[in-house]
């Protein structure tokens, strides 16, 4: 008895569509709508992924393996999982999903893995590079609400890698160094000093590293300073100043880049600084006005 080919796929077709149904529908009963509502386009979507591909059981088991390794290499300090959503621009779609409405804040960017928790606080004008190598930076702006009102007491904490590319939390031990966090003063106003950004790769002995490897792609992201910005009533923002004419500006391995937030880092002579410091080498020096978007009530 010879088989029809056509009849055939389209019960395989059937075949496959019913196990998705039967996924989708074993979230009817949860109990909040938004959960049920995410979790079901999860698997309807993973589902046709996988029928798109038509997934070997050696590629699932390889997809397996690879996120058990990327469980397993993340630490309090290293965070694989973000890493991953980073380059494969999940991080950067979701920043534009949820960036605020209001005309005129500034814009936002990657949170990146190396926030930690419980950074010192510094004085207005002080110094979180704390011990970190590089050329001394001074950095000053303000902020303000999208109507120019001033921020005082703005909470602004800064993270960045050294002039080797590396954070704090990349070198043995438990020292803190180029990260830290101070309040805007009166007029919203804020200063302080860091090192001068450098270019620098993302972590590439793990998974990721593999990953990034295995589809030709290089590896680093241009110099940067990290900001999270929180005052009551505004929403948080979390982003970076970007440094003018860094060659990676236009291949982010992150995908992180916005115009608006390329700024001017300007290196002077050694002389006087802006608060009135004696630097004996060559230092830099760079203004980023900051502006909130305040933050919307719950129903709108
Ligand atoms: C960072 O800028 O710290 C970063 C962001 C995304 C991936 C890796 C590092
Ligand atoms: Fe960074």
């Amino acid at each position: 008895m010879s088989v029809d080919p056509d009849q055939e796929t389209k019960e395989l077709t059937a075949r496959e569509q019913a196990v998705t149904d039967e996924a989708v529908a074993s979230f009817d009963a949860s109990a909040s709508v938004r959960y049920r509502e995410v979790m079901q386009s999860l698997v309807r979507h993973l589902h046709s992924f996988a029928r798109e591909v038509r997934l070997t059981q050696a590629e699932w088991e390889q997809g397996i393996e690879f996120l058990t390794r990327t469980g397993h290499i993340t630490t309090d300090k290293r965070q694989e999982f973000i890493l991953l959503s980073d380059v494969l621009g999940l991080s950067m779609l979701t920043v534009g999903i949820n960036a605020p409405a209001s005309a005129g804040a500034t814009e936002s960017t990657v949170f990146g893995p190396f926030f930690v928790e419980g950074a010192p606080e510094v004085p207005l004008g002080g110094d979180i590079a704390r011990g970190a190598k590089g050329t001394p930076c001074y950095v000053a702006g303000t902020v303000r609400s999208t109507d120019g009102t001033p921020v005082p007491g703005a909470r602004i904490e800064v993270w960045e890698a050294d002039e080797d590319g590396f954070y704090d939390v990349q070198y043995e031990g438990d020292r803190s160094a180029g990260r830290g966090w101070l309040r805007a003063g009166d007029e919203g106003e804020y200063r302080f000093w860091s090192v001068q950004p450098s270019p620098y790769p993302v972590p590439q002995d793990g998974p990721v590293g593999e990953l990034l490897t295995a589809a030709g792609r290089g590896a680093m992201r241009p110099a940067h300073l990290h900001f999270k910005v929180d005052a009551p009533g505004y929403r948080t923002l979390i982003t970076h100043i970007f440094v003018a004419g860094d060659p990676y500006l236009d291949r982010d391995v992150v995908f992180g880049v916005k115009d608006s937030l390329v700024v001017d880092v300007v290196t002077e002579p050694p002389g006087t600084a802006p608060d009135g410091s004696q630097q004996d080498g060559p230092w830099a020096r760079v203004t980023f006005d900051i502006v909130l978007a305040t933050q919307q009530k719950e129903n709108e």
